[in-house]
């Protein structure tokens, strides 16, 4: 089915909580028909109560197999995809003195690994929403860690630049089919991920004003979707200095000395 001229047919990951919830609620509100997908089931059939134009679509992202199943899934319910916002993610920080790979493992397999299964999964439909006459429209939530390397953040800022990275590659192979690709790089969003954080967050905006944010940017199809903007436009700014400067910077976040010269 093609969708008419205002109502898009959209698929969320991470739509449970958060940031997705957030988007969810407000994007099943202006009418689009939504699929909504995250691993608990009761938090997706929760959050479908009472909305005709959700469909819920349970899988966790790290699963290959799963995500395509659900891309079958919608092919069938909705032919086409309009919009697709790869939103699930994790963060986990590590510590250097105790290195876990494991960690870096579980934080990559949702955030870089798991948005990719999504682009697999939804590329067929974004070409048949464009084969209809559509501009479809693919983003990923990044961060606004993916700008510079943080204290701690080696595991989540690695698997965010590496999301970046490879979408804006995608953006270039993707703009002769007429599919564009936006990037989300939010700063700190009051959200279950964050609430954990035990670190002081400058600008912690809530999870609406992050989907209002998000809503405007993708509506025009900006590039980069980056907010608060006082907040991020500092981080690339610090992303640009000359990496001596910018190292010092990370030493006084973590409230570190330079280490002494090595004695021979
Ligand atoms: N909050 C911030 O300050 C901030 C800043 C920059 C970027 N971000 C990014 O924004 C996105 C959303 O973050 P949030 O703060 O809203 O987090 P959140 O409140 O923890 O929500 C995460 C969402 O993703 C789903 N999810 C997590 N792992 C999944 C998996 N393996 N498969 C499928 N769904 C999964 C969760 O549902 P289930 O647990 O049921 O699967 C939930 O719906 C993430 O990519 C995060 O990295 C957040």
């Amino acid at each position: 089915m093609t969708a008419s001229r205002d109502t898009q047919r959209i698929w969320l990951t991470g739509a449970t909580s958060g940031i997705g919830r957030a988007l969810a609620l407000r994007l099943l509100e202006q009418g689009h028909r939504v699929a909504l997908s995250a691993r608990s089931e009761s938090a997706l059939a929760e959050l479908a109560e009472g909305h005709d134009n959700a469909l819920t679509l349970p899988l966790d992202v790290a699963d290959r197999a799963a995500v395509q199943r659900a891309g079958e899934r919608l092919a069938e319910a909705f032919g086409g995809l309009d919009l697709v916002i790869l939103n699930a993610g994790t963060c986990e920080y590590l510590d250097a003195r105790d290195f876990d790979m494991a960690l870096v493992e579980r934080v990559f397999a949702p955030n870089f690994f798991g948005a990719l299964h999504g682009v697999e999964a939804a590329l067929p439909l974004l070409r048949r929403a464009r084969a209809e006459g559509g501009r479809p429209l693919i983003a990923a939530t990044s961060s606004a860690a993916a700008y510079v390397p943080l204290p701690r953040a080696e595991a989540y800022g690695a698997s965010k630049a590496a999301l970046s990275h490879f979408m804006e590659s995608l953006r270039l192979d993707l703009h002769a089919e007429g599919i564009d690709v936006s990037l989300i790089h939010p700063g700190f969003v009051e959200t279950p991920l964050t609430d954990r954080n035990d670190f002081a967050m400058p600008l912690r905006i809530s999870a609406d004003a992050a989907a209002e944010a998000i809503l405007r940017g993708l509506a025009r199809r900006r590039l980069d979707i980056h907010f608060p903007r006082r907040f991020t436009l500092l981080v690339k700014l610090m992303g640009i200095l000359p990496p001596a400067l910018r190292f010092r910077l990370g030493l006084r976040m973590t409230r570190q000395q330079p280490a002494p010269e090595a004695t021979p």
